[in-house]
């Protein structure tokens, strides 16, 4: 930078010739009309405005000039710079403007694309019916008990009072796994329960063994739920199923009676249809109860005012105004004392019923083999309950 000097001429002064600061000025806006990005922008705005530009060290040769030479040149480099940066600020909003169009191009984003959808299962309404049940029998105090699915004939017929030649034993209702004598290796859980080795191992016809491993497992008083898969050699079609579930049952204490079985009916399909829903038993038999009964429920559709109605037919219970629950009964002293239960001293009640047929009724199912496909179709409108 040259000192100041009083024979000072600007005109000598390179940088400051008004051609020069004339060129400066016009490639600066040359680049600047020539930048087709921000970057390049940015490039030029280093280049031409930036600190070593021509304009900015012309600008700092002003200082040097003696003071008549000063005003002259500061208003000619003064006057080009502004110039320059209003022509950057110019083609700076145009790029911006250019780019934010672009983006809103590219990165749109399609709303009527299809989503990837990661699809919510949802649990069997067999499950959380079950569950419902459990919760109405835990509530007053039962215990929920399992037995194993493969079971010994002992159990399964024997010990519930159901003799050998009983129809129920016939090869035409049971899945037999091994035959009498056979030994019960293979069937877990079965083997050290068969009552001896002469006990064939089935798959179980009912949840009602269960009720004999918990007199067995426990001193009474006994009171126990058990809901469980059960196996019969039906074909599958839209109102049987060969696997399908039951709940059970069962009450052992001093002095329980019918009306204790029917209390405990009523209460439950009360909390599972509604409060004013009752119960009626029906005579029947089962080699284990006795005496025995049939359970029907007032239809918690109609609540028995189809009957004798055609004008309003009820499609949950055949305008019949009941439905069929299950069996139920006191239980057989046979059963008690084959558990070591003394029967003078205890007696007990219990029932089972079938979970396919409720959930049918109580969510218009109407063929069963939807249970079992285990489409999620299905499954999804009962919602997902945990
Ligand atoms: N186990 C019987 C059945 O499967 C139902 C039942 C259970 C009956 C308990 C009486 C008592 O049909």
């Amino acid at each position: 930078m040259s000192a100041p000097n009083k024979s000072y001429d600007p005109v000598e002064v390179e940088a400051l010739k008004p051609e020069a600061v004339e060129r400066a000025r016009e490639d600066a806006l040359e680049a600047i009309a020539g930048a087709g990005d921000l970057e390049a922008l940015h490039e030029v705005r280093i280049a031409h405005a930036g600190d070593r530009s021509p304009l900015a060290l012309a600008n700092r040769e002003i200082g040097a000039l003696p003071p008549k030479a000063r005003a002259d040149a500061g208003k000619r480099v003064g006057r080009a710079r502004g110039e320059v940066n209003k022509a950057l600020a110019t083609r700076l909003a145009e790029l911006e403007a250019e780019r934010d169009e672009r983006v809103l191009v590219e990165e749109a984003v399609d709303v009527t694309l299809p989503a990837r959808r990661a699809p919510l299962g949802a649990r069997h309404p067999l499950t959380t019916l079950m569950e419902r049940i459990e919760d109405v029998f835990v509530a007053m105090g039962y215990e929920v008990a399992e037995g194993p699915e493969a079971e010994a004939e002992w159990f399964n017929f024997d010990a519930l009072n159901i003799a050998p030649d009983h129809p129920a034993r016939s090869e035409h209702d049971t899945f037999f796994l091994h035959a009498p004598g056979a030994g019960a290796e293979g069937a877990e859980g079965a083997a050290d329960a068969a009552d001896g080795p002469g006990s064939g191992v089935v798959l179980r016809t009912h949840t009602s063994p269960v009720q004999i491993r918990s007199l067995l497992d426990r001193e009474p008083p006994v009171y126990v739920v058990c809901p469980g898969r059960v196996f019969r050699t039906d074909e599958l079609d839209a109102t049987h199923t060969p696997v399908f579930h039951q709940v059970e049952l069962l009450a052992v204490d001093e002095g329980l009676t019918m009306a204790d079985l029917r209390g405990t009916l009523d209460h439950m399909v009360g909390a599972l249809f509604g409060a004013d829903i009752r119960t009626r038993l029906r005579p029947n038999y089962f080699p284990f109860t006795e005496p025995s009964a049939e359970m029907d429920m007032v239809c918690y559709v109609c609540r028995g005012d189809s009957v004798g109605n055609p004008d309003r037919p009820c499609r949950t219970c055949s305008s019949e105004g009941w439905i069929e629950l299950g069996g139920c009964g006191m239980v057989n002293p046979r059963v008690l004392t084959a558990c070591g239960v003394d029967p003078e001293r205890y007696s007990g009640f219990a029932f089972g019923f079938g979970i396919e047929r409720m959930l049918m009724f109580r969510h218009n199912v109407e063929d069963m083999r939807d249970m079992v496909e285990g489409d999620v179709r299905f499954t999804r409108p009962f919602g997902t309950e945990i």
